[in-house]
């Protein structure tokens, strides 16, 4: 019997390990049958807020975790050491075969030094991404955890074109599509149902007119520094005077808005509950079929994450990007995204343009299927086969 641990920490972690516990579940009377299966499941609580992870367990169906490692925040060197502390001694006692880290946060490369310090396979969902920007702390976590990885499971062909120019061999990188789009079209197919969506949200979305925007912000380039934060800030305040903006609002963004005395700019949730014309109705962060049931129908998305460039990507919503550059090009090259950076200008003349009908087209990008977690699934299992043979 094999043993893969899966880990996950942060909130966009989440929504990738979900289809694949998902996938594991599902295949699970086969692999009792041939006894060559089993998972462990740890959260290293990296996030820890009810909104920022536990309202996500519950949504998408994630079992309670074998593993809460409880690190909480802290800089990025307490951070990752207290998730290797924590995680090595969970490793230790369960000598898994392999671990499956996702995603390129602080739990993602924690967990991977862990295992291979212990000469433990290490396997990467969304591997080989690469903005080529080092002031971000994702992209250190992704170089870091590839220069490590055994088998590396890439979303776009960006990715696999990075790992094999960096000397990866060719058959450790899967080319399978994406686990957050997976996740993406499950959830969308539960939304109708009645208690899928709350109902603050329901009626949220009745007093909103037909055209809106959302936003999400929280990349430390954005938010903490208080000239970059203010003039973003104010900007969007400005295209808010003729539409609404929906902004679930991160932890760490709030505090920054709190700090740099923006509070004045935003109408807070309580009083959206008439019809909303205008103005950034600023709120705390909405668990997923929430923001979901919201951004699916919204003019554009303003945002700095990585999973709604491909999200909004995936369901033709345009999305405008508010960094410099994408470790997601597909998501610009086949999407519906582009690129604005800190350039205000372009970001006015962008939104109008949407709001005057002329939005960017995009397609699907191959292998964004609904399928990776099969895919990701018959690979650790056949990858474990042949490296025990
Ligand atoms: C982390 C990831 C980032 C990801 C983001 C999604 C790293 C390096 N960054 O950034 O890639 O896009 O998650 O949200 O791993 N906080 C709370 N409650 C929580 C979690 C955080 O209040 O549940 C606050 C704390 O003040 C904390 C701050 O947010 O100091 C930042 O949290 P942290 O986990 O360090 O990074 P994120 O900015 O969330």
């Amino acid at each position: 019997m094999k043993k893969i641990i899966l880990v996950a920490g942060a909130r966009p972690n989440f929504m990738k390990i979900a289809p694949i516990i998902r996938e594991l579940k599902a295949q699970s009377s086969k692999f009792e049958a041939k006894k060559n299966l089993a998972y462990v499941l740890v959260h290293t609580g990296q996030h820890y807020d009810y909104e920022m992870s536990q309202a996500f367990f519950e949504e998408l169906g994630i079992p309670k975790p074998d593993y809460y490692l409880g690190v909480g925040s802290d800089s990025h060197a307490v951070q990752t050491a207290n998730i290797m502390v924590k995680f090595e001694a969970v490793c230790l006692k369960e000598m898994p075969d392999m671990v499956v880290v996702v995603g390129d946060v602080n739990s993602t490369i924690a967990a991977g030094l862990v295992a291979k310090k212990l000469h433990i396979k290490l396997a990467h969902v969304e591997a080989g991404l690469r903005s080529r920007d080092r002031q971000m702390p994702e992209e250190i976590n992704r170089l870091a955890t590839d220069a490590i990885t055994d088998l590396f499971f890439t979303t776009e062909d960006d990715g696999t074109q990075n790992l094999l120019a960096e000397g990866h061999a060719k058959d450790s990188v899967c080319f399978v599509g994406h686990v957050m789009i997976d996740n993406l079209f499950y959830q969308l197919g539960k939304i109708g149902d009645a208690d899928a969506v709350s109902l603050s949200v329901r009626s949220l979305k009745e007093c909103l007119p037909e055209k809106y925007l959302c936003m999400t912000l929280h990349r430390p380039s954005n938010v903490d520094d208080s000239r970059v934060l203010t003039r973003l800030m104010e900007t969007v305040n400005e295209i808010a005077k003729g539409v609404p903006i929906i902004f679930p609002c991160h932890p760490r963004t709030r505090s920054r808005i709190e700090e740099f005395g923006l509070g004045d700019l935003f109408i807070e949730k309580g009083a959206a509950l008439a019809p909303v014309s205008n103005g950034i109705v600023m709120m705390d962060p909405l668990n997923y079929n929430d923001f979901l049931y919201l951004w699916k129908d919204c003019a554009v998305m303003l945002t700095d994450s990585g999973g709604l460039q491909e999200e909004t990507t995936a369901l033709g919503v345009p999305c405008l990007t508010l960094r410099q550059n994408t470790e997601r090009p597909v998501t610009v090259e086949v999407g519906t995204n582009i690129l604005i950076g800190n350039d205000m200008g372009k970001l006015r003349l962008e939104v109008n343009k949407v709001l005057n009908g002329k939005k960017k087209n995009g397609r699907i990008p191959d292998l964004w299927d609904g399928k990776a977690s099969e895919r990701i699934v018959g690979h650790i299992l056949r990858y474990l086969e042949e490296s025990s043979s």
